[in-house]
């Protein structure tokens, strides 16, 4: 898509990123295993409809959503660390097609940003070394 981009974020344009989104995230290679496995056919619409609540309460202050996404995310099987990658990068590009450059690059930088916190709560133990820094061989 080169044109007729979506100038604001609105409730509308939200449903069809997520729409969208979704569509491609169901599709892709590494994620598209993950998502179909947790959720099933007759539960899409459910999850479509949580995730516009969603992004509405970030994007619009709506207030619309209310959960413990951390607690969600930690009942998914297959969920592994590098996936968030593809993920952002998905979401990002899904953005940049529907929207004007700066409200896509909101959606991606508030992407970026709650992705990061997500992992912390997921993936880090506290003591452990920092991601990517090799441990100190033993004396
Ligand atoms: C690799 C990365 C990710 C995977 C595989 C993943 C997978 C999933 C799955 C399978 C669900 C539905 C779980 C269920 O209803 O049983 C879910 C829910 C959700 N995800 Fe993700 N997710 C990822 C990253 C993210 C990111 C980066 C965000 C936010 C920017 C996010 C926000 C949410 C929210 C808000 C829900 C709904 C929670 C609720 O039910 O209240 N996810 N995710």
């Amino acid at each position: 898509m080169t044109q007729n981009r979506f100038p604001a974020v609105t409730e509308d344009s939200i449903a069809v990123l997520i729409d969208t989104f979704y569509g491609r995230v169901r599709r892709h290679p590494a994620l598209g295993p993950v998502f179909n496995a947790a959720i099933a056919e007759d539960e899409w619409p459910d999850h479509l409809e949580t995730m516009r609540r969603f992004w509405s309460s970030v994007m619009l202050a709506s207030g619309r959503y209310s959960g413990n996404p951390v607690a969600v995310h930690r009942a998914v099987a297959g969920l592994e660390r590098p996936l968030f990658a593809d993920w952002l990068a998905l979401f990002a590009a899904t953005a940049a097609d529907l929207f004007d450059p700066g409200p896509a690059a909101e959606f991606a930088a508030k992407a970026q940003r709650i992705a990061t916190s997500l992992q912390l709560a997921l993936f880090h133990r506290f003591g452990a070394p920092p991601e990517g820094l090799a441990r100190r061989p033993a004396a």
